[in-house]
């Protein structure tokens, strides 16, 4: 009673299902004629039958530790062109490894072995791959596209030809009627946690990507898996139609209901790895009889087999396999009977070459477009990070509002210059890293199905988003240069705008490329961290290059960080001829030094940068043109001293060094050797004098006074000339002190240079110019008998020789001031 309702229903279904097909046919027939009347007519259906066998299949797991699990064993089964194949049994059997083995995917620390042959001929897993399609268990897709355009994107870069608009227009059209997605065809395909399509309509949307390329074979695993009875029976529907265009179908099903199961033509059963049952599916009650295991009353048949198939929780491991073996020798003994000869006609050798169907340029074409359209549909994300950049910018261009080049201000710009690299990496770096992982798995399932090249993806993905990584530095620049009083030329904010940008761009390919290394985003997570802090903290801003313990050079090395703090300081600081306020270092009254330049050598831009330990020169470290400064400052290689050195050493190197730089540099500094050489002053001077028999010199310079200072000192002289009670002006000694000259004097404040004896002018006609000429020159005119100093500024290029300087520091000078200081 209940087999006849069975059996009317499924005839009804068939009815039903080769109706729609032929009206499936009519609309292709129908579009061909259209085509007809537009451009060339379309090949007319084609059957091109593949009967598909599979012989001694084998598949063992490596774990590990070397344990090896035998997931296949021997299996054997054919798939017939026009029928819909399942694959039963119970859940960890051993089916998606078969489907896996048999379509070449996703095999890694498995071994396999065995035939996979069509219409006669022994199948390469490329050739598979060309011939059948594989819709996987789990379907990934870009959840911003809607299906439509999940569609055209598969249809563009699947299709053996390129498709003009039409064509292209009318295969999605037809894949959508045919799958019934019509009345979705608009909608997002949705992610995992934002749902927009039902599982079905998924499921159906991964198979119409899949039978795109018409494939003569099409896998499916588990395509009713998590659907009610009712979308089950559609999906499999739609399979079951695929079928009547002679296409082979091959799914694994995992407990079919009655009318999903009485669609089957051919059944594989496995269990243990082992074929239980293979062949057609209305006789495998009649075997189950055979074996002793006959179907009980009121029993559908796949519950019953299943039930005989699987592990009871109360039966022992023994009894279940002793089960198992007899079924499979029953199996083994009739299997003859089932497998009829190979089909008369031997398929040709399919060209074995693993090229894309499209160009690599029309791959990044369409996948630059498809990430574009991802972009424009999150804008909220990027309008969020565009409040973002807004709101950071303004309150870090608060902290360094009105901030300019003078020697208060040098600990702020590292500030400055610390918080505009680490800006580019806070934006960018694990936003990066998550867009990665957001589309892994449909990548690799894109790759797979040989839709496009890694390059391709990797570069179209890239560039869609570098617009993000263009634009937001400019924002944050832009407005962090507008707040601060920073010396601006086109030339300073193109540099500082692309050094940003790089940042920007670096910061994106290392997420990356340790999202791809590690793996796994919570991992890459976790290990990117490990590896960037201390890469920032041997970034120059918390201890400079030269103070690096050589332990961590080669960290102080790979700093991108490091990097971009020397771009923004070069670039900044390169062209200031003088650094206002530091020459104040020298006065002990004076509130505005900063401890930095009371520490360092920064009167000028270049010494600031040099402080930094950064090598000056207009362009940036990283180049070839830098390096070559640097080598020709340093000079050969063995001048470069390394570090760890013993800090008091006088060897026949050093000499050689020494000799060779003041050759090279008549006139270099004492103390800029000393840095360079990282040995002690007091060695230099000994190698100097009793070594090379050469004479140091004092280079006594003024130095650059501004107004504000000049008044400051102007207050404290006035102290002492307070109590000196001048009454001729006699009264005041003079010292006839040079400046600008070299001259022998044992001035400690000043600078002392090194002359070579090889050039032939005597000392006192080496003048050393300094190239940064103060605009206004102290003198310390000497002690008084009160043994205080009055001061006497000189304007600059005033050439000072003993009678000016009477004439114009004694009377001309030091008479009117203090005339009109003390009077
Ligand atoms: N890559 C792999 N590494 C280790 N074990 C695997 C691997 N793939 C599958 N297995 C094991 O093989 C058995 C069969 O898996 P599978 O083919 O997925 O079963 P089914 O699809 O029938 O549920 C399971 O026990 C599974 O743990
Ligand atoms: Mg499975």
């Amino acid at each position: 009673m209940q087999d006849t309702q069975v059996s009317s229903e499924v005839e009804e279904v068939e009815k039903e299902l080769k109706q729609s097909s032929e009206r499936f046919r009519r609309s292709k027939v129908q579009s061909t004629t259209a085509d007809t009347e537009a451009g060339p007519p379309r090949p007319p259906l084609k059957t091109n039958a593949k009967r598909l066998t599979f012989q001694n299949v084998e598949a063992i797991a490596v774990k590990k530790k070397g344990v090896r699990q035998e997931i296949l064993k021997k299996v054997c089964g054919v798939a017939r062109p026009g029928q819909l194949t399942f694959i039963m049994g119970s859940s960890g059997a051993g089916k998606t490894t078969l489907l896996n083995i048999l379509t070449g995917r996703n095999l890694k620390s498995i071994e396999t072995d065995g035939e996979v042959v069509i219409n006669g001929r022994n199948m390469t897993f490329t050739e598979m791959k060309r011939l059948s399609a594989y819709v996987q268990q789990d379907d990934v897709f870009i959840g911003m596209l809607t299906v439509k355009e999940t569609l055209r994107f598969a249809a563009k870069l699947r299709s053996p030809h390129k498709l003009d608009k039409n064509e292209l227009d009318s295969i999605v059209d037809e894949l959508l009627v045919m799958m019934s997605l019509k009345k979705c065809e608009n909608t997002k395909v949705g992610s995992m946690t934002d749902k927009s399509l039902s599982r079905g309509e998924r499921k159906r949307l991964a198979f119409a990507c899949e039978i795109l390329t018409d494939p003569p074979i099409l896998f499916c695993d588990e395509p009713t898996s998590g659907l009610d009875s009712f979308m089950s029976h559609q999906v499999i529907k739609a399979l079951r139609q695929l079928t009547y265009e002679g296409k082979t179908v091959v799914c694994t099903i995992h407990q079919p209901s009655t009318s999903v199961y009485q669609m089957a033509d051919q059944l594989i059963l496995l269990s243990q790895g082992h074929v239980a049952y293979a062949g057609p599916a209305n006789q495998v009650d009649a075997f189950f009889g055979r074996c002793g295991y006959p179907i009980p009353k009121y029993v559908s048949s796949p519950d019953h087999f299943m039930r005989v198939i699987s592990h009871k929780s109360f039966e022992s491991e023994e009894e279940y396999n002793k089960r198992i073996e007899k079924i499979v020798q029953e199996h083994e003994k009739e299997k003859s009977s089932y497998s009829s000869t190979h089909s008369s006609r031997r398929e040709q050798a399919i060209e074995d070459m693993d090229s894309f169907p499209r160009t690599w340029w029309c791959q990044f074409f369409y996948i630059f477009h498809r990430s574009a359209v991802q972009l424009y549909r999150e804008r909220a994300v990027l309008l969020v990070k565009l409040i973002q950049t807004l709101i950071m910018s303004v309150m870090i261009g608060a902290c360094y509002f009105q901030m300019t080049i003078e020697s208060q201000y040098l600990p702020s710009f590292k500030g400055f210059a610390f918080v505009s690299v680490q800006m580019m990496h806070m934006l960018f770096m694990m936003p990066a890293m998550t867009v990665f992982w957001k589309d892994y798995p449909v990548v690799v399932r894109e790759f797979q199905a040989n839709m496009y090249s890694p390059s391709a993806y990797y570069l179209a993905k890239t560039t869609a988003d570098s617009i993000q990584y263009l634009v937001f530095p400019v924002i944050f620049s832009t407005i962090l240069l507008g707040m601060t009083d920073l010396p601006l030329t086109l030339y300073i904010v193109l540099h500082y705008l692309l050094v940003n940008i790089l940042l920007s761009l670096n910061a994106c390919s290392i997420a990356q490329s340790f999202a791809a290394m590690c793996g796994h985003l919570a991992t890459g997570m976790t290990v990117l961290p490990i590896v960037v802090v201390p890469l920032m903290v041997f970034g120059g801003f918390m201890i400079t290059y030269d103070a690096i313990p050589w332990y961590f050079v080669p960290l102080a090395w790979a700093s991108w960080y490091k990097y971009g703090f020397e771009a923004i300081t070069i670039v900044f600081f390169e062209t200031i001829n003088m650094i206002p306020g530091c020459g104040s270092a020298n006065t002990s009254n004076s509130s505005t030094v900063s401890p930095m330049s009371a520490q360092g050598n920064c009167s000028t831009g270049p010494k600031f940068i040099e402080d930094q330990a950064f090598a000056t020169s207009r362009t940036f470290s990283f180049d070839g043109l830098s390096i070559g400064n640097q080598l020709n400052s340093k000079g050969h290689m063995d001048e470069i001293i390394k570090p760890g050195r013993s800090y008091t050493v006088n060897t026949r190197m050093t000499q050689k060094i020494t000799r060779k730089r003041i050759l090279r540099n008549d006139g270099v500094s004492m103390s800029k050797m000393t840095n360079e050489l990282g040995i002690a002053r007091f060695t230099v001077q000994k190698i100097v004098k009793n070594d090379l028999g050469l004479t140091s010199y004092h280079l006594l310079c003024g130095q650059f006074l501004t107004e504000k200072s000049m008044e400051s000192r102007v207050e404290k002289a006035k102290k002492p000339l307070e109590v000196l009670r001048v009454r001729r002006l006699s009264d005041v000694i003079w010292t006839n002190e040079k400046i600008f000259t070299i001259q022998p004097s044992s001035n400690c404040r000043n600078h002392q240079h090194l002359l070579s004896k090889y050039k032939a002018e005597p000392p006192k006609h080496r003048m050393m110019f300094n190239k940064l000429f103060p605009k206004l020159v102290m003198e310390w005119t000497g002690l008084t008998s009160e043994g205080t100093v009055p001061l006497v500024f000189i304007g600059r290029n005033v050439n000072i020789i003993s009678e000016v300087d009477q004439k114009l520091v004694l009377m001309g000078v030091l008479r009117p001031w203090i005339i009109s200081h003390l009077r």
